[in-house]
């Protein structure tokens, strides 16, 4: 039995949610996508609240889905791209699980990102995306635990996650 909870965090389009999804699914324990819980608690999409609440409270309501999971039994968690730049969240993550870096390399990321469903990236170019990335990865691999290669595919990228994970308990 797992006893921590299992964070995901990387730049957009690095896999966090199709991966964590089946992850959840190999160790047969919960799954929560941050983006997901948190449009579901106010009914409106991601692009919907950064439009008429702002950055500064989707930001505040990452860290309220954070402390929503604190206490509860151990799930696969899927943090949103910008999570970790906040020091408070980076801060309950170490404190209440283990923090998995999902490394993808820009190259690819550039090759299938959907920047219209990305506020923070909407209607932008590639460079949009190669500055953010620059911006982010410090922040991605000074708070992981593990960092998880995720630049052979799916498949791969499942099973050396599972084991990864595997081998923790
Ligand atoms: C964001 C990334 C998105 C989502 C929101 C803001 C960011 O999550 O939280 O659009 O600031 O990078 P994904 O990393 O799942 O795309």
């Amino acid at each position: 039995m797992l006893k921590m909870h299992i964070f995901l965090v990387g730049m957009a389009g690095a896999g966090k949610t199709s991966l964590g999804r089946r992850l959840a699914t190999n160790l047969n324990i919960p799954f929560v996508d941050t983006d997901q819980r948190i449009s579901e608690i106010m009914g409106m999409s991601v692009i919907e609240i950064f439009q008429t609440l702002g950055e500064q409270f989707f930001r505040n309501a990452e860290a309220g889905v954070l402390m929503e999971l604190i206490g509860k039994p151990p799930c696969v968690v899927s943090t949103g791209g910008g999570l970790p730049t906040v020091r408070e969240n980076v801060l309950l993550m170490q404190n209440h699980g283990v923090i998995i870096h999902v490394d993808r390399p820009l190259d690819q990321i550039l090759s299938d990102i959907k920047m219209d469903r990305r506020p923070t990236l909407a209607g932008g170019s590639h460079e949009n995306v190669i500055d953010q990335y620059n911006e982010r990865i410090g922040h991605y691999r000074a708070c992981a635990d593990y960092r998880l290669d995720n630049s052979h595919g799916f498949a791969i990228g499942l099973q050396t996650l599972t084991q990864m994970v595997e081998n923790m308990r």
